[in-house]
């Protein structure tokens, strides 16, 4: 087979057939055994078994081809199994597999940090902290909060997703069932709403409300819940990822960051989803010209490989040795699959395939939408896109069913797709999707809507 690597055209036809009987008998055993062996608290939409992947492709253990509009959930950023990586991971794979890095030193994580601190918004000179997960980040840019401030509280936004171990997991307030069973929670998060223009939380239009919904941290919070010099940090995430792919207004994050400015509280970013490029720059917040004090990033950063980290300034990132660690943070392999990850990103120009895939890709869509009542909000930055369905374009009415159908129709026509929020359907694949891919992912599309609307 030709690899989807390559400029010379792919020698298999770039539709996968439409099946109507997936799950295939190899994919239907696993997942039954599956039910059995492993916890029932994933959140699987559709019984897809991965076998292997090139680039935005994957195939199934029945071997059924499938384009990948996922990427393993913004995490394969340079595409399935990019030879570059795998060769990197190989070849460190022959030295040493592991030597904890809260204990010893090596020069991978030195040229990491150099790495992130190159590409890192702001001039100050900068420190990183090495996670395995996203979880993992935001519980140390918690912990570094508390502890350079001496404060107690932290501030959220409602339809945050920052991960889910006790701490972040007290961060979190995207839907119920993630918090559901497992209080009492981390005390001192106050939750405050977010620029959610669509369905605006404090009933207002923009630019009219001159971002109206962070007024309510001065007027409510600080009004009546906290004094501001007890609140460490407020956390947000650029773009709202699990919540729905939602993209605040152009005044939300500078107006956000002149408040935190005004009360001595530290900006944390949580790009975990949206950094790396998914958004068509390094890190999001850099589209609305705002330096944060702690960034966290984790799913793209390494390919697929397990790492996250947290990037501070120097004078910030002061902690003493003991204060926070890790057994695995910054684990060689990952290290190195980062580092070809950064390179495969510049060099092949991802940050400008995804600005320029990611444009057309909602061009698209608003052109579906022109057909497609059901469609009510088409928003995203980059390749971080994200689609609201509706029952009635005049009410709002979310349509979460319809969602649900619309994912397997996709998942049957050979898309993997998945949702956001209730209603919302996303679309992140890898940054180096082509053309003729986002323009079959919109024809699929295109049936699966007709189908679930009519059928
Ligand atoms: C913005 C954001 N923060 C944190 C997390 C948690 O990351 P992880 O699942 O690696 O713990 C996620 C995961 O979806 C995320 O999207």
């Amino acid at each position: 087979m030709t690899s989807p690597f390559g400029n010379e055209a792919d020698s298999t036809p770039l539709r996968p057939e439409l099946r109507t009987s997936l799950p295939g008998p190899r994919a239907a055993e696993l997942v039954a055994r599956d039910r059995d062996l492993v916890s029932p608290s994933y959140t699987r939409s559709y019984p897809f078994v991965m076998a292997r992947g090139e680039r935005v492709w994957v195939w199934d253990v029945d071997g059924n081809r499938f384009l990948d509009m996922t990427a393993g959930i913004a995490v394969v950023n340079t595409g399935h199994a990019h030879p570059r990586v795998v060769a990197a991971v190989q070849e460190q794979a022959t030295r040493f597999l592991h030597m904890s890095g809260t204990d010893f030193y090596y020069e991978l994580q030195v040229r990491l940090a150099e790495r992130l601190n190159a590409i890192a918004p702001g001039d100050a000179p900068k420190r990183v902290f090495y996670t395995n997960s996203g979880t993992e980040s935001v519980e140390a840019a918690l912990k570094l909060a508390r502890y350079v401030t001496g404060r107690p509280r932290a501030l959220a936004f409602i339809g945050a997703f920052h991960g889910r171990t006790m701490g972040s997991l007290s961060l979190t307030a995207s839907k119920p069932v993630h918090r559901r069973g497992f209080a009492p929670l981390l005390p001192e998060v106050i939750h405050v709403p977010y620029g959610y223009c669509y369905r605006c939380p404090v009933n207002l239009t923009y630019p009219e409300c001159a971002v109206a919904c962070l007024d309510w941290i001065e007027e409510q919070v600080f009004g009546h819940l906290t004094p501001p010099d007890e609140v460490a940090a407020i956390i947000v995430e650029p773009v709202q990822g699990e919540g729905g792919y939602v993209v605040p207004p152009p005044d939300f994050h500078p107006k956000l960051r002149a408040l935190c400015d005004r009360y001595g509280i530290l900006l944390i970013a949580d790009e975990v989803q949206t950094g790396i490029g998914r958004t068509g720059r390094w890190f999001a917040l850099e589209h609305w010209n705002v330096v944060p004090d702690i960034i966290c990033v984790a799913k793209g950063i390494a390919s697929g490989l397990p790492l996250g980290a947290i990037i501070a300034p120097r004078d910030l990132m002061t902690w003493p040795p003991g204060a926070h660690a890790n057994t695995f943070g910054g684990n060689p392999l990952a290290c190195v699959a980062a580092l070809a990850t950064l390179d495969v990103i510049e060099e092949e120009n991802l940050l400008e395939n995804a600005t320029r895939m990611g444009e057309r890709l909602m061009a698209g869509l608003r052109a579906l939408a022109e057909r497609h009542q059901v469609i009510g909000d088409v928003r995203g930055l980059g390749l971080m896109v994200g689609v609201e369905l509706v029952t009635d374009r005049q009410t709002r009415h979310p349509a979460p069913e319809l969602r649900d159908r619309l994912v397997q129709a996709c998942f049957q026509r050979g898309m993997l797709v998945l949702g956001a929020g209730t209603n919302v359907l996303r679309f992140m694949p890898p940054l180096n999707i082509r053309s003729e891919e986002i323009d079959l992912a919109l024809e699929v599309l295109d049936e699966a809507l007709q189908e679930a609307t009519t059928g």
